[in-house]
């Protein structure tokens, strides 16, 4: 079945993709972090049909996204980290864990049927109106195959071939270019689960000092396995030279090589070109990507967690 790109920013758009979710459907959404796959986050069958297309493992659960911060505290129990994270970062690519409230009826399936929720308020407004116009939360993975790398454009989910996906929301490329930070607020100390635009950093200046995801991680988020985002050709990292049949993807001019992440050393730009030049780079004949090295501060930490899971 043909799928219809629209733009996000056509109010008559916005509107038949929310019919369709209501419906139990899937549509597939630009927001400023990735592209994401989204369905009736109470709706099982809706959730399931995530699970189907992505090919994604029934124990790793979903984000649930939602316009507003009452929102998600009407689905995830506040606590006082939770509160001082959302007044600073939402709406942002920022995702709390919190405990799932009583009586809530998020789909089994969404939560991976845990006592918890993963909840993000989107940054970009129009992102926010498609989920004030439906009303309930839509529970979007990053819309590519398990395992793959998440895609930064509209062309990039229609590569990925979802037979039966109706409508693909455009909205260009995205701004950021890496999934939203994922930390653990439901409580105790918060924990880091997945690094992301929000830097530790910035989370501690707010929470104070944090957890970090451990060897253990896997259990606490189990979308944290370690071969993730992998491309087809290999992955040489911290490259500082090219060698024989290798293509370079380049970080600030260190290996002269023509696909630069950013010519001048900006993270921002090299976070939302990474996925994409991957895509670019990961062509049939070519067997090792050379990729210079990221310094790891900022969103560099982001970028490292990355190319180390797509290098798996
Ligand atoms: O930027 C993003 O977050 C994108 C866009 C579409 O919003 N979404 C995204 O979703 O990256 P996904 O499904 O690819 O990643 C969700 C992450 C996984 O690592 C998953 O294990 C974790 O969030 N997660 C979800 N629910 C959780 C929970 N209850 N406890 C711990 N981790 C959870
Ligand atoms: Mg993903």
């Amino acid at each position: 079945m043909y799928t219809h790109v629209y733009s996000i920013n056509d109010p008559m758009a916005r509107a038949e993709a929310g019919r369709v979710i209501l419906n139990g459907g899937l549509v597939a959404f630009a927001t400023e972090t990735v592209y994401g796959l989204g369905g009736d986050a109470t709706n099982e069958m809706a959730v399931a049909k995530i699970f189907a297309y992505k090919a994604r493992p029934l124990y790793n659960p979903l984000i649930s996204h939602v316009h507003d911060a009452r929102s998600a505290f009407a689905i995830g129990q506040a606590t006082s980290a939770a509160l001082a994270m959302a007044d600073v970062f939402w709406p942002g690519p920022l995702t709390l864990v919190m405990k799932l409230m009583d009586g809530f009826p998020l789909a089994c399936l969404t939560s991976a049927n845990m006592d918890t929720v993963a909840i993000r308020v989107p940054g970009d407004p129009t992102t926010r109106a498609l989920l004030s116009e439906i009303g309930r939360p839509i529970a979007a993975p990053s819309a590519n195959r398990s395992g793959r790398l998440s895609p930064t454009t509209a062309d990039h989910v229609i590569a990925e071939g979802f037979d039966g996906l109706k409508i693909i929301l455009d909205g260009g490329c995205c701004m950021l270019g890496v999934e939203s930070t994922v930390l653990d607020v439901s409580s105790g100390i918060p924990r880091l689960l997945r690094p992301g635009a929000v830097t530790q950093e910035q989370i501690e200046e707010v929470v104070g000092p944090i957890k970090l995801a451990s060897d253990n991680a896997r259990l606490l988020s189990p979308g944290m396995l370690a071969s993730h985002y992998a491309p087809i050709a290999s992955l040489r990292l911290n490259a500082t030279e090219l060698w024989d049949g290798e293509v370079g993807l380049d970080f600030a001019g260190q290996l002269g090589a023509d696909m630069d992440l950013s010519s001048l050393g900006d993270l921002l730009e090299a976070a939302s070109n990474l996925f994409a030049y991957l895509r670019t780079l990961d062509l049939p004949g070519i067997k090792t990507i050379a990729v210079a090295p990221i310094p790891r501060r900022g969103l560099g930490v982001a970028i490292n967690d990355r190319l180390q899971r797509a290098a798996v």
